[in-house]
């Protein structure tokens, strides 16, 4: 996709953060939107923005839930008669030990995470496909999908699981002779939004749960380098042009993660190590226990 003027995007988890930025973004090079977003005041928030710019559909949309993103995308294509982008955005992340997690908090971010991008390919992709004209799927994964950290257990789970649905994606539109369906897959590292603040979504039953990950000194320190450097991080802005970009361009991969001495370093670590069988963690954890030394 080369050109976007006239297309029409979707973005869920569209309300804030990045999926806002990239609904903004998305404007600015004239698409007309679809945003969905669990938080019902949120959207309206932003619709309400948006709205000065452009014609946009708000539509509240939990991505966990299959019957949901149909129902977004019977909307979309409703409302503008068919839909070119989608952005698979929606995310959590709260750290967790891995024996500690409950049962229950494994399957809300499995759902928000990741079964959501598998929603998001059923209900769009056939859509995409009957249309015939250019059309994208963009996932938004992370970092945590190629590298995993402690603490990081229902995350870097998720994001691994998005980054191979979304080239095995890629593979079945090339195997299918499918040639005007795109992918590309974000691999973000800190950028700037809400992600530190898992509590504005977090289903009243793990609320508890969830706030206790704070007791714990190694999860503490670890939330709190991680707010440090999400503020610090990416403007999300930045991260949208990016990623409008990468899919003009046909990229399979953005990687703003990456450009990052040390993030390559050790993504390259992990890759190498589980191709050649080497434990590629414990220096990069001894690092990182140092580190977090200074937010205890
Ligand atoms: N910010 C970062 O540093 C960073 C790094 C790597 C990856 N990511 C990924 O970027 C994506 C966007 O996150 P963000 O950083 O903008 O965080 P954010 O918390 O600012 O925004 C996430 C949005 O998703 C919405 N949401 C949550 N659960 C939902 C659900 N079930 N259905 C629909 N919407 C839901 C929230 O209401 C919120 O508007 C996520 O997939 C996240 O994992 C972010």
């Amino acid at each position: 996709m080369d050109s976007f003027a006239g297309s029409v995007a979707v973005v869920t988890g569209g309300a804030s953060g990045l999926g806002f930025a990239l609904a903004q973004e998305a404007q600015a090079r004239g698409c007309k939107l679809v945003i969905g977003d669990i938080r019902e005041d949120a959207l309206k928030q932003a619709e309400a923005r948006l709205a000065q710019s452009g014609e946009v559909l708000a539509v509240r949309t939990d991505a966990s839930r299959a019957e949901e993103m149909e129902a977004l995308a019977a909307s979309a294509t409703e409302r503008f008669g068919k839909v070119n982008l989608l952005f698979n955005n929606a995310g959590v992340f709260a750290s967790g030990i891995t024996w500690e997690v409950s049962v229950e908090e494994y399957d809300w971010v499995i759902g928000v995470n990741q079964r959501s991008v598998i929603y998001g390919i059923r209900a769009f992709v056939p859509r995409m496909i009957a249309q015939g004209d250019p059309c994208h799927v963009i996932t938004i994964a992370s970092g945590a999908g190629i590298t995993v950290n402690p603490g990081f257990c229902t995350y870097s789970m998720t994001k691994h699981a998005v980054v191979a649905l979304t080239e095995a994606l890629y593979l079945d539109l090339a195997a299918q002779k499918i040639a005007n369906v795109g992918v590309t897959i974000v691999m973000p590292g800190m950028s700037q939004s809400g992600i530190m603040s898992p509590e504005k979504t977090t289903p009243g039953a793990l609320e508890a749960e969830v706030g206790r990950r704070k007791d714990n000194p190694v999860l503490s320190a670890l939330e709190a380098l991680m707010t440090q450097g999400v503020a610090q991080g990416l403007p999300a802005a930045e991260l949208a042009r990016m990623v409008f970009d990468a899919v003009a361009t046909g990229e399979l991969y953005v990687l703003p993660a990456f450009g990052d001495d040390n993030n390559r370093a050790f993504a390259n670590m992990v890759g190498a190590g589980r191709a050649n069988g080497q434990n590629p963690y414990p220096p990069v954890l001894e690092g990182l226990l140092a580190r977090l030394k200074e937010f205890e």
